[in-house]
């Protein structure tokens, strides 16, 4: 018995199977609004027959944004064009669908990173950025503006406002993006966060600003829908962030009602020396599972369904997202589950595609299927 295609259970959610698509930024919306190609690229992954699918990185606000593409749900528009989306999405699949809502501080006003990533010149729309400290991301960019009370009083409604348009857009899980060098991780991390009141210094403080969006977002949403973290387990740099005060932060999370934690890396220093290889992430998945003990989520370089089995049969994560392999080949839950000798759920219009050795891919998977 396939343990990755067994079911798991994010609090009053059930997933399927235990494979959940990463949140993947496409840099290809409008003013916020998704648009075509969301409905092409979300559409395509909710037929992938995948446990969980988790919508790209979306901005609370205008300002939160990487680049002029991402995907925004600061704005009634913003809720209109998800709005539409998500309900062709669900007239054809039962996948869930999660949303990461996040802010990029110091990393916005960029290039998408087709287009090189830089910053944006002021002739090509830059805006002023903000972070916790007024430190550049790297040498020469133009530096952030410091939060005082009264940005992270904004930033933190801007939050719950775009938590309750996704609750309102019967969303099935929010994940808060606090990684890869994002604000939420530029307060976590003393490599960003050189503040000297209540908001910076000691760990504690450090935690203090993504402790108390967490708990607004909580507090804002029904307790049937999972909120989760994404987070980045060190920075790879010495003095930086790294695994011991992820635990801490887990256990912060953990007592606050969090649903799950997902392990990531990196992304708050360009001087990170990320040791890339298959699988690099998981055993930062595994010490912060052993420590904090919530529902994990291992990323980063699981390529084959042998690997993920191995991943959740260890028990050194309890789910395992995939991004850059199920862009290359959408149905990889398909092949995992054809591998592993078990069975994925497939749209009517596609079970004629079922390889006559394989009889029972689709097979339980079609009763309920709508
Ligand atoms: C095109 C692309 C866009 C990404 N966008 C996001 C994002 O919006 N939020 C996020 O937390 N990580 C993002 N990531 C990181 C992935 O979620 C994932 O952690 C990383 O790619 C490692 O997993 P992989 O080896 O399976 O690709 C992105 C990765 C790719 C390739």
């Amino acid at each position: 018995m396939s343990v990755l295609f067994s079911p798991y259970a994010l609090g009053p959610l059930t997933l399927r199977n235990r494979i959940v698509i990463a949140p993947m930024c496409q840099y290809s919306a409008e003013n916020g609004n998704a648009g075509d190609w969301h409905m092409i690229h979300l559409g395509q992954l909710a037929l992938s027959g995948a446990g969980l699918l988790v919508i790209e990185a979306t901005a609370v606000e205008d300002i939160g944004r990487i680049s002029l593409g991402d995907l925004g749900l600061y704005s009634d528009d913003n809720e209109a064009a998800l709005g539409r989306v998500l309900a062709a999405i669900r007239r054809h699949s039962r996948m869930p669908v999660a949303i990461q809502l996040g802010h990029a501080g110091r990393k916005a006003s960029s290039h998408a990173p087709w287009d090189g990533g830089q910053c944006l010149a002021p002739a090509e729309g830059a805006w002023q950025t903000v972070a916790p400290s007024a430190l550049s991301h790297a040498p020469g960019e133009p530096p952030p503006l410091a939060l005082d009370a009264a940005g992270l009083a904004r930033v933190k409604a801007a939050f719950v406002r775009a938590a309750q348009r996704a609750d309102a857009l019967g969303l099935d899980a929010i994940e808060l993006h606090a990684a890869h060098g994002y604000l939420l991780h530029q307060f976590l991390s003393p490599l960003a966060n050189q503040r000297d009141d209540a908001y910076g210094g000691a760990l504690e403080n450090r935690m203090r600003f993504p402790l108390e969006v967490f708990d607004a977002i909580r507090a804002a949403v029904p307790a049937r829908m999972p909120v989760g973290v994404r987070i980045s387990a060190t920075d790879w740099v010495d003095g930086g962030w790294d695994v011991a005060q992820s635990i801490a932060f887990g256990q912060a999370l953990a007592q606050r009602g969090c649903s799950f934690i997902h392990v990531s890396s990196g992304g708050v220093s360009p001087l990170q020396k990320i040791p890339l290889g298959p699988g690099y992430q998981v055993p930062l998945a595994e010490q912060i599972k052993r420590g904090v003990g919530l529902p994990t989520v291992a990323v980063g370089l699981v390529t084959e369904p042998a690997q993920a089995e191995a991943i959740v049969k260890a028990g050194e994560a309890d789910l395992v997202a995939i991004a850059r392999a199920i862009l290359f080949e959408p149905h990889w839950p398909w092949r995992a589950a054809a591998e592993l000798g078990a069975q994925v759920e497939a749209p009517p219009q596609y079970w004629r595609s079922q390889p006559r050795e394989l009889k029972a891919l689709f097979g339980d998977a079609r009763i309920g299927q709508r």
